[in-house]
C-alpha cells in the first residue's frame, strides 16, 4: 500500500467510532471541547515512538491539563472525567463516554484527581499489526501547516540552527533523583546560594531541597530541608517549583519558596518566607511566614516562579490554573490572582496582609482589581527573570495547543490570554471593547516544541557573542533557544543548543554562568567557549 493509502486507512480508523473510540474524545481540527487534547499538531508534538506509546500507555505520562478528576457527590455518586468548566455554582466533566455531565457545587462532596488517564488502555488489542502502523502514521501526518498560522515577524517558520553551538555540560556528577515511584516527579530548580559562590540549592518537585557544594576536588550533597509532608506533587504541574533569595538575604538570611499544597478541597499554591541558619549551610528551623495562598480551580497552571525584582520587590508567575481554554476568562479578569504576574513588598505589612502593595502597583487602589497584579492575560508563566543589566522582565508564557511564546512584561500590560494564544486570536468570549493586548516578543509552533521554559540575557563575559542574548528553551523538544531583540520586536533567534534532559528550569550565578536543570536529575552548565552566535549552520 502506499504511503497515502496507509494514513487514508488510519484516518478512516481513527474515526470509527465502532472499532476505536479516538473520535469519541479528541478533534483534529483545534476545536477542543471533547474529553481529550485537540490532536492538529500531534505529529510535531511527538516522534513516531512517543505517539505509540501514548495509545498504548496513556496513563505513562498525562497530557498537562488533562488530569482524571472524580467528583463524588453528597447522594454518594461519583462522576469521572475531565473538567471543562469549574465555576462556584457547577462543574461540567466530560466523561469517557463522551458525554457532558453538570454537577452543582453545592451538590459535590469532595473532589479528587487520579493519576489513571481517562483514556483507556488496550485500545489497540483489537487491531492487526498493520491496522496499529496506519494509525500510528496517520497521527505522524497531523501537523500544523506552515501557513496556518499568521505569518509574523515574531513567529519565524524556521528557526536556524548554530554552526558551531553551545555546549551543554554536566556540572554535578551525581543525578539527583529520588527513585522513580508511581509518579512522575523531578529536579524543578537550581539556585546559588547568595556569597557562596559554590553552595547551590536544588529542588525536587516532591519537596526535597538538597544543597550541593562543588569544590575543586569534588561535590558534596547533603538534604537541606524536606517539606514532602507538605508539598502536592501527585498529579499535573504541582509541588515545590520556585526559590528566591531576599536581596538582602547575607543579612538576614531570608528565602522565599513557592509550592502546591493539598487544602480546602483543592490544591493551593502557596508562597512563604523561611530563613537560613546564621552557618548559610542549613535552614533555622524556624516556622516558615506563609505570604500568600492562591486556590486553584482546575490542578493546572500554578506558575512556577518566584524572583526579586531590581526594585527589592517579589514578582510571581502565576498560571490560570485551568480547565483549558480558560473557560471562566481567569486572563483577563483583575479580581483574580490567577494569570498574571503579580509583585508585593515582603519587607511591610498593611491591610492584615503578610505583606504590603508597592506604590506604584498599577491597580494599588482600584476598587474593581486586585492591587497585588504586576501584569496580565499570561496563560502559564512557568518561568521568568530579570536582565541584569537593563532589568527588563522577561516572561516565557506556555501556550496551550499551538505556540508558545516569550514576553518583555511592562507595569500594567495585557498579554492577551484567553483572548489572544500569542499573535492568534484565541476567543472572543472575553474580549474586551478598547483593550490594548500586548504582543510578544517571539513565538514558536509545535515542530519546536511544546511547552516553553524561560531562562536569561547571558551576562558573563563580555566579550562572547552570547553577550546580551536571551536564552531559553522548551522542556519537551529540550531544544535551547536563543533570541535578541530591539523595542520587543525581534531581531534574531537561533537554536543554539540541546539539553541532555526534560528542560525544566535555567539558573544563573553570580559570574553570570547559565546552567540547565533536567527534569531527571541532571543539572548542567552552558559552555560558550566553542561557540558563535552569529553564524548558522547550512545543510
Ligand atoms: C475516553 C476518551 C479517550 C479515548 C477513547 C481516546 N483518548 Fe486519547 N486521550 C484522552 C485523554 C483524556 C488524553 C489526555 C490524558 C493523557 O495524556 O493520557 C488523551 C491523550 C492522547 C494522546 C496524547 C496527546 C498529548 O498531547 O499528549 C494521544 C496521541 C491520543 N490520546 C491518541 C488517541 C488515539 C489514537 C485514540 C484511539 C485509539 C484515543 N486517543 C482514544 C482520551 C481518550
Amino acid at each position: 500500500m502506499s504511503h497515502e493509502g496507509v494514513v487514508a486507512q488510519g484516518a478512516k480508523l481513527f474515526a470509527d467510532e465502532q472499532k476505536l473510540a479516538c473520535a469519541k474524545c479528541h478533534t483534529v481540527n483545534g476545536q477542543g471541547g471533547k474529553a481529550g487534547p485537540d490532536l492538529l499538531a500531534v505529529g510535531d508534538k511527538f516522534p513516531r515512538r512517543e505517539l505509540i506509546d501514548a495509545v498504548l500507555l496513556p496513563s505513562a505520562t498525562i497530557a498537562v491539563g488533562y488530569v482524571t478528576s472524580i467528583m463524588e457527590t453528597k447522594s454518594g455518586v461519583e462522576y469521572t472525567g475531565i473538567i471543562q468548566q469549574s465555576t462556584d455554582t457547577e462543574v461540567q466533566l466530560i466523561g469517557a463516554d463522551g458525554k457532558l455531565v453538570r454537577i452543582a457545587a453545592t451538590d459535590i462532596k469532595e473532589k479528587r484527581g487520579s493519576p489513571l488517564s481517562l483514556m483507556p488502555e488496550g485500545l489497540h488489542a483489537g487491531l492487526s499489526l498493520q491496522e496499529f502502523t496506519d494509525l500510528t502514521e496517520y497521527l505522524a501526518t497531523l501537523k500544523q501547516p506552515e501557513n496556518a498560522l499568521i505569518s509574523n515577524h515574531g513567529m519565524p517558520g524556521i528557526i536556524p540552527e548554530l554552526a558551531r553551538p553551545v555546549a551543554v555540560r554536566q556540572f554535578f556528577n551525581e543525578l539527583l533523583r529520588i527513585p522513580p515511584g508511581k509518579v512522575q516527579s523531578g529536579l524543578t530548580y537550581l539556585a546559588q546560594v547568595p556569597g557562596h559562590t559554590n553552595v547551590f540549592l536544588v529542588l525536587h518537585q516532591t519537596g526535597k531541597i538538597w544543597m550541593m557544594e562543588k569544590t575543586e576536588v569534588g561535590e558534596a550533597k547533603t538534604l537541606f530541608s524536606d517539606l514532602s509532608n507538605e508539598v502536592f506533587s501527585e498529579r499535573g504541574p504541582n509541588g515545590l517549583l520556585g526559590l528566591a533569595f531576599h536581596p538582602k538575604f547575607r543579612e538576614n538570611r531570608k528565602y522565599y519558596l513557592k509550592y502546591q499544597v493539598f487544602e480546602e478541597g483543592t490544591v493551593t499554591t502557596t508562597l512563604v518566607e523561611k530563613q537560613f541558619a546564621p552557618d548559610f549551610r542549613h535552614d533555622s528551623g524556624q516556622p516558615a511566614r506563609r505570604l500568600l495562598k492562591i486556590l486553584s480551580v482546575a490542578e493546572d497552571h500554578g506558575g512556577g516562579c518566584i524572583q526579586f525584582g531590581p526594585d527589592g520587590f517579589l514578582y510571581l508567575g502565576m498560571g490560570d490554573t485551568g480547565p483549558h481554554h480558560d473557560p471562566n476568562g481567569h486572563g483577563q479578569n483583575l479580581q483574580l490572582l490567577l494569570a498574571k504576574m503579580l509583585r508585593i513588598d515582603v519587607d511591610h505589612a498593611e491591610d492584615g496582609k503578610a505583606y504590603a502593595i508597592p506604590a506604584d502597583n498599577p491597580f494599588r487602589g482600584r476598587a474593581d482589581a486586585r492591587p497585588e497584579i504586576w501584569a496580565f492575560g499570561l496563560r502559564e508563566p512557568w518561568r521568568f527573570s530579570f536582565d541584569s543589566l537593563t532589568g527588563d522582565l522577561w516572561v516565557a508564557d506556555v501556550g496551550q495547543d499551538r505556540v508558545e511564546e516569550v514576553d518583555i512584561v511592562r507595569r500594567g500590560e495585557n498579554y492577551g490570554w484567553n483572548v489572544y494564544e500569542a499573535f492568534e486570536p484565541f476567543s472572543n468570549r472575553y474580549r474586551k471593547e478598547g483593550a490594548n493586548y500586548t504582543p510578544p516578543v517571539f513565538a514558536y509552533k509545535r515542530k519546536y516544541g511544546n511547552s516553553i521554559t524561560g531562562g536569561f540575557v547571558y551576562r558573563g563575559d563580555k566579550r562572547s557573542s552570547f553577550y546580551g542574548v536571551y536564552i531559553f528553551g522548551d522542556y519537551t523538544s529540550k531544544r535551547i533557544f536563543g533570541l535578541t531583540q530591539e523595542n520587543r520586536v525581534l531581531k534574531t533567534v537561533r537554536q543554539i543548543g540541546t539539553a541532555p534532559q526534560g528542560l525544566v528550569s535555567f539558573s544563573t550565578d553570580e559570574q553570570g554562568n547559565i546552567y540547565v536543570v533536567g527534569f531527571e536529575g541532571m543539572i548542567s552548565r552552558l559552555d560558550f567557549t566553542d561557540a558563535s552566535f552569529d553564524e548558522i549552520r547550512k545543510d
